[in-house]
């Protein structure tokens, strides 16, 4: 018989606080277009993006990070002594170890809160809260510090008329706690490795830095370009407008909700067109109010769900209390879908 103890954390978790941070410098489609052959009409009905942020030199990730958890803490109503742990979700951190969780961890308060990485692209919010609902319920943890962020202009490259108007910048973060009822659903999540290579990196680190030149690609003045994001849109449009309304369904199955009881519907901002087609395949009802925030914050990965519930709920058209649907994809491919009631 085993002889090891156990810890019991609370009945259920909540998320208790949520905080944004949008870089400075606000990028209109009018600078997009200084480098590729495209126009503002193209980029706004095929994406929906009229803006985005892209962050400055000071604006790092780490940076980001803790200002969008200072605002979290404050919302939540905790100190920062109190959390337990902290998980970071980004693609776009460039030093790859330590992980920038420590960083933001020390800088931030905590008594030495446990502190990691992970790295699930565009569901990485969604598996990051998934981590912590996991912690508060077992006792890892009492409050766990949920951010994704993202520098993904970084990791653009501006001559690429496929992706240089999709991404932008920002940070978004939450707090999870301990709660006596449910507040966060069942995820329903997974991976599509056999998709791997829709989305994914133009040339990884060890090649860029030590690879043949002649196979690497080049920018108009004959240097080796940094590497990018890159993706078949098409496919990847396709499957997200397909399979993840299907994933969405099941999250609001496996919470034993419908879509009546929906309040809020946070998609990651990937593509207004893919949030519109999402809304219709679902029959979300008029009452439930759609996270559109891609029009001025492009596409930011792990952050834009956090950004965008931040965002509807300082502008009022979400309020605390509301149950919302949330649901992560991208890169891997890897999806997660899960419904939380707001902050
Ligand atoms: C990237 C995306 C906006 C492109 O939209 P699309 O409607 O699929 O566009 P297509 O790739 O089919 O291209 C349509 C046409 O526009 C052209 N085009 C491509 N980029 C263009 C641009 N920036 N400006 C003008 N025309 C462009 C293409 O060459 C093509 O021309 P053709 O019909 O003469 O061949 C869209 O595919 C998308 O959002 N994909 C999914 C993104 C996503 O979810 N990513 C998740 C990652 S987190």
């Amino acid at each position: 018989m085993s002889k090891i103890k156990t810890r019991k954390g609370a009945p259920y978790a909540r998320i208790l606080g949520v905080g944004g941070y949008r870089p400075t410098r606000v990028v209109p489609n009018e600078v997009i277009l200084e480098t590729i052959d495209s126009s503002d009409e193209w980029i706004r009905s095929r994406s929906g993006i009229e803006t985005r942020h892209w962050a400055n030199d000071e604006e790092t990730v780490a940076a980001m990070s803790i200002e969008a958890s200072g605002k979290a803490i404050a919302d939540a109503g905790i100190r920062a002594e109190q959390i337990g742990a902290v998980v970071v979700s980004t693609v776009s951190h460039f030093s790859q170890t330590p992980a920038v969780a420590t960083e933001i961890a020390d800088k931030l308060g905590t008594n030495q809160a446990a502190a990691f990485d992970i790295s699930a692209g565009c569901a990485g919010f969604g598996y990051a809260l998934t981590l912590a609902k996991g912690m508060v319920v077992d006792g890892s943890a009492e409050y766990v510090l949920v951010i994704g962020v993202e520098r993904l202009s970084d990791l653009t490259d501006l001559e690429d008329r496929t992706t240089a108007f999709l991404f932008g910048d920002g940070a978004g973060a939450v707090i999870v706690g301990p709660s006596e009822e449910p507040h966060i659903g069942p995820t329903v999540w997974g991976s599509e490795g056999d998709k791997s290579d829709t989305i994914k990196q133009t040339v990884p680190w060890n090649e860029f830095r030590l690879g043949d030149v002649s196979q690497l690609p080049l920018d108009g003045k004959g240097n080796v370009k940094f590497p990018a994001i890159t993706q078949e849109g098409q496919a990847v449009f396709r499957w997200a407008v397909f399979e993840m309304a299907k994933v969405a369904q099941q999250a609001l199955d496996a919470a034993g909700i419908t879509p009546d009881d929906l309040d809020v519907f946070i998609p990651h901002q990937a593509n207004v067109r893919i949030i519109d087609s999402m809304v219709k395949t679902l029959k979300l009802p008029e009452h439930v109010t759609v996270a559109r925030d891609i029009r001025t914050t492009g596409n930011t990965s792990a952050a834009s769900i956090p950004l965008a519930m931040e965002r509807l709920l300082a502008t009022g058209e979400a309020k605390s209390g509301d149950t919302a649907l949330v649901i992560g994809f991208g890169a891997g491919l890897v999806y997660a879908a899960t419904v939380v009631t707001l902050p």
